[in-house]
């Protein structure tokens, strides 16, 4: 038997968490005083029943669709158009990472004057945006990953450059979430592992990330338990409401907790996600390890208290690692990049991008591009010896 998990959070945000809570979608908009939402997803989930449904909830809803996963500039800008000439006064972001992301960028922008790049996550860059132009968002989250919907960044590529960026506003994080884990009922397994790795990355890397965030830690740690109880059971039984609400909420722990820092698994995934555009969580799923062999001594402090919350038994190092492998293997996530269709085209290009990426910033061992490069090349081989 599955427990019925249901509550109203206000914490990072408002989130109307439990099954069954789409049925707010029209209470979500009120309260943001939405009147006329552009509801944004991706190509994938447009006909989906449950954007239909959506539509239906809210009829003054109009659908814009045209969002690949890793989604690039020119959707934004078809987007923002979209919002524009529709004189929308709101965005409903529904669907996975992707449809959130440009959901939240297309209402950041929406009445900002400069371009999209020059709202990069760098320095204080984020001041240069008029806060009077970002529309309300209500977020929907139908993956159980990113946490974008809990999140004050979206990440677009710059198909010029083949990077990805990383849009940022303290004003983008979304002002109602609604988690209703009946949405994610008909992600596949594959996508459900994959994405959910991705939550597990996210709190892994918030936890090693260096700094005073004790916050942040907590909910770190609660959030690595969770996922290693509750994926699993969301990957092999989809319609498992209570893992599936679990994992909405690791999600959005995740995302929370990365407040604090990434490191270098993002560092890494982002660069290969502009280049070959692999899935995201996936990409995540299969570097960590080899993040984890390369940062060995610098997380010597935290990797005893990650063990310990995965009750894990022996060496802390090992014990981690051996059972980073075998939970891989479980949720059928391959051991290399060469497995997702990753090649050694351009080591030197990710090695440099990985260390300029803004999570590089949290990773707990300081790492050069080359280094990067290296642990790319691991990866790429599977080969993790080489990672240390
Ligand atoms: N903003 C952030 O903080 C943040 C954090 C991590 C990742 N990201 C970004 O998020 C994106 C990845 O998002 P994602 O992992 O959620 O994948 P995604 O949004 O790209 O979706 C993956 C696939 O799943 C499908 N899908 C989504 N929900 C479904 C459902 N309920 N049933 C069936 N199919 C469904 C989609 O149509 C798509 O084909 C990347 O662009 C990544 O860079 C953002
Ligand atoms: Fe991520």
């Amino acid at each position: 038997m599955s427990a019925i998990l249901k509550a109203n959070w206000s914490y990072p945000t408002t989130v109307w968490a439990g099954p069954g809570r789409i049925a707010e979608l029209p209470a979500a908009c009120a309260r943001l005083g939405i009147t006329r939402p552009l509801l944004v997803t991706d190509e994938g989930l447009r006909d989906a029943p449950m954007v239909r449904a959506a539509r239906e909830l809210v009829p003054t809803t109009v659908i814009f669709s045209r969002v690949r996963g890793n989604p690039v500039a020119a959707n934004i800008d078809e987007g923002l158009a979209a919002f524009r000439s529709g004189g929308h006064d709101g965005v409903i972001a529904f669907g996975g990472g992707s449809a959130l992301d440009a959901g939240k960028v297309i209402a950041f922008m929406s009445g900002q004057k400069r371009p999209l790049w020059d709202f990069e996550d760098i320095g204080d860059w984020w001041t240069r945006a008029d806060p009077r132009g970002i529309a309300a968002v209500v977020a929907v989250p139908t993956t159980a990953g990113t946490g974008s919907e809990v999140g004050r960044a979206g990440v677009v590529v710059n198909e010029a450059t083949h990077q990805k960026k990383i849009i940022f506003h303290p004003r983008m994080m979304p002002g109602v979430v609604i988690a209703d884990p009946e949405l994610t009922v008909g992600l596949p397994p594959a996508i459900t592992a994959a994405t959910g790795m991705d939550a597990f990355v996210h709190c892994f890397e918030a936890y090693c990330a260096p700094g005073f965030h004790p916050l942040a830690d907590g909910i770190a740690l609660e959030g690595l338990r969770l996922i290693q109880s509750y994926l699993p059971r969301a990957c092999q039984d989809g319609r498992d409401l209570e893992a599936r609400s679990r994992m909405l909420a690791a999600a959005s722990m995740g995302a929370t907790a990365f407040q604090k820092g990434l490191g270098g698994v993002h560092a890494i995934a982002h660069p290969v996600g502009a280049h070959f555009n692999t899935h995201h969580g996936l990409t995540n799923a299969v570097l960590l390890p080899y993040l984890i062999v390369h940062n060995r001594a610098a997380i010597a402090p935290q990797l005893p208290v990650i063990a310990r919350t995965l009750s894990l038994t022996g060496e802390p190092f090992a014990a981690l690692l051996s059972w980073v492998l075998e939970f891989r293997k479980q949720l059928s996530i391959p051991h290399s990049l060469a497995d997702i269709g990753v090649t050694l085209r351009n080591p030197d290009t990710i090695g440099q991008e990985a260390a300029l990426d803004p999570s590089a910033a949290g990773n707990p061992r300081p790492t050069a591009a080359a280094d990067y490069a290296r642990i790319f090349r691991s990866a790429v081989k599977g080969d993790l010896e080489l990672a240390g």
